[in-house]
């Protein structure tokens, strides 16, 4: 199946009502069941598929989430470009709640996740370059679209992924903050490597729900907030996602 983009949906993002001709697939893998279906269907006549990171109904928590089977799924159905959305915290004074990010780059805090398609025993060793982390022609693209249709995309950005599935302490920001990162979330990796793994073009539209531990003297982060700002910042993203695959 010719597969324009491949979206995943991160938290507040599990369906993607708009497409047209809906197909449902449960597609098993070598790495085990993905969160959910892929539901493909049309959007501009082209053909988008989309999966729920979390499950479409959140009931996967970040560090169990079978990132393996998620990519190759997407991969078997003939996808090659995967646009990863990402809810995240902002750091750095750029990157408030509601804003959308384009990153370039992420700093791995994440631990015992199957993070490689080569760990199974006799498998060959992949050292894939990854200096890029998300694929530099397609977020230029990404940019582009956010640009034709006037939408405001940060451009650039570090995003930190931590393990979760709590929320950071004061002084892990802090340290973050130190280590160069922007944003931070639970799920960039390791995606954005088993992608690049994979040879499929990968990049990352980050949501920003709240202001980091510690950014900001808000009190506490509820999940309400979170989703509250979710679906604020996604309002256009469908406009977006087509003039991304028009382009
Ligand atoms: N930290 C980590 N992940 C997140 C956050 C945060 O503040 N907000 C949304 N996802």
């Amino acid at each position: 199946m010719r597969i324009a983009l491949a979206v995943i949906g991160g938290t507040g993002v599990y369906r993607m009502t708009a497409l047209e001709d809906l197909e449902t697939r449960q597609i098993d893998t070598p790495y085990g069941s993905p969160s959910g279906p892929v539901r493909t269907g049309l959007l501009q006549g082209q053909r988008v598929a989309f999966l729920a990171r979390h499950g479409e109904r959140h009931s996967l928590p970040p560090h169990q989430v079978n990132y393996r089977a998620n990519l190759h799924a997407l991969k078997q159905l003939g996808a090659s470009r995967v646009l990863a959305l990402n809810t995240v915290g902002g750091i750095t004074e750029r990157f408030g709640p509601r804003k959308l990010a384009c990153p370039d780059q992420l700093i791995d805090y994440t631990w015992g996740r199957s993070s490689s398609f080569a760990e199974e025993s006799g498998s060959d060793v992949l050292h894939v370059d990854f200096a890029h982390p998300y694929t530099p022609l397609f977020r230029h693209r990404i940019l582009a679209a956010a640009k034709a249709t006037g939408m405001n995309l940060v451009d650039g950005g570090c995003y930190g992924v931590t393990q979760g599935p709590r929320l950071e302490t004061i002084a892990e920001i802090a340290r973050m903050r130190r280590d160069g990162c922007d944003l931070v979330g639970m799920t960039g990796m390791p995606e954005a490597g088993l992608a690049r793994e994979l040879g499929l073009e990968y990049a990352c539209l980050a949501i920003v729900a709240n202001w980091a531990a510690g950014c900001a003297d808000n009190g506490e982060i509820t999940m309400a907030e979170v989703l509250d700002n979710v679906a604020a910042a996604s309002a256009r993203l469908l406009e977006l996602i087509a003039e991304l695959i028009r382009g």
